[in-house]
Formats: C-alpha cells, structure tokens, sequence
C-alpha cells in the first residue's frame, strides 16, 4: 500500500480529528434509533410526528452525514501516513470490517429516514429498540480492536 510522507507530520492532528468525528458520527448512530422508537409511537401526521421529522432530517444532515464522510476521509489519510498500518494485523480487519458494517448501519437509518418522512411506519417499535443496539455493539469491537488489538 502506497504512503504519503506529507502526512507524517500532521499524524496527531489527523488522528485527533478522527476521534471528533468518530465521536459526532456515533452520537448520531445511537440516537437517530432512538428517535425512530419515539416516531414509531406516535399516530401519523400528528404535531409530534412532524417534530420528529424534522430533528431526525436535521441530525443526519448536520451531524451525521458530515461525521461520516469525516471518519472516512481522515481514517484513510490515517492509513496513507507511513509505518501506521499492518496489513499483516488481525486488528486491523476485524476494524475494517466492523466499519463497514457500521456504515452499513448508517444508509438503513438513511434508508428508513425517508420512510418515515413519507409518513410510513417501516419496522416496529422493537426493531428500532434493536437497531439502537448495533452501532453500540459495532463500536465496542472497533474500539478493542484499536487500543488492545488483541489478534
Ligand atoms: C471509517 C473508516 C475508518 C478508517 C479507515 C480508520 C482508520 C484508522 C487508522 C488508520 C487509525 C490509526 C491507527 C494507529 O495510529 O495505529 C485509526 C485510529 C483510531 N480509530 Fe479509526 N478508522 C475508521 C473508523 C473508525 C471508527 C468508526 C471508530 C470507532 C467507532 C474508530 C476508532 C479509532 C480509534 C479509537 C483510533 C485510535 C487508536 C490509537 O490510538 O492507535 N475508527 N483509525
């Protein structure tokens, strides 16, 4: 994998900044699901639905968005700064995996953002008790994997 020596300098930086967005990234992952529990409670059309709608459009568009396209962009200018990365590390996988899968999580909660914009209920109230879950859980092994990387 090619490196940038450019970025070697700026490597704290980068990695601090990475931090921030991974922090607004999940503060959004664990409460847009929350939101939709409380939108999938309350009868269509009514004054609280339309509120929901709004504060789920305004957090995924100033915060949650934004945070990921951060988190990516940084992460990889992390894996471009030289002697960062062992391709060779188990850690680093099981990392990029979980990530994946974390953005996964990501454009369902996109996904169902318009449904219920469009005023459909698409999964039940437990589903999205459910859903609240998965980014912490992702969160979790992605967070032991960096600082213990114990494979
Ligand atoms: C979206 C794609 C991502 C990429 C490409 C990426 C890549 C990287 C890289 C290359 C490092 C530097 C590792 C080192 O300094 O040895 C790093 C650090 C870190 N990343 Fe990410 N990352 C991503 C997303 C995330 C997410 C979603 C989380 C948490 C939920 C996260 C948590 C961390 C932490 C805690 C560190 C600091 C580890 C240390 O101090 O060495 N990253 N990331």
């Amino acid at each position: 994998m090619p490196t940038i020596d450019a970025l070697s300098g700026l490597y704290p930086w980068t990695k601090a900044l990475h931090l921030i967005a991974v922090i607004a990234w999940m503060a959004a992952l664990l409460y847009l699901p929350r939101l939709f529990v409380y939108h999938s409670q309350v009868p269509v059309q009514s004054q609280r639905s339309e509120m929901l709608k709004v504060m789920e459009r305004r957090l995924a568009s100033a915060i949650m968005n934004p945070a990921m396209i951060a988190v990516w962009v940084l992460g990889i200018c992390l894996v471009l700064t030289p002697g960062v990365i062992d391709w060779h590390a188990g850690w680093w996988h099981t990392k990029l995996l979980m990530v994946v899968l974390l953005t996964g999580a990501h454009h369902v909660l996109t996904a169902n953002l318009k449904r219920f914009a469009r005023d459909e209920r698409p999964k039940s109230e437990r589903y999205w008790r459910v859903m609240n879950e998965v980014p912490t859980v992702l969160m979790i092994i992605i967070v032991v994997m960096v600082i213990a990387r114990p494979f």
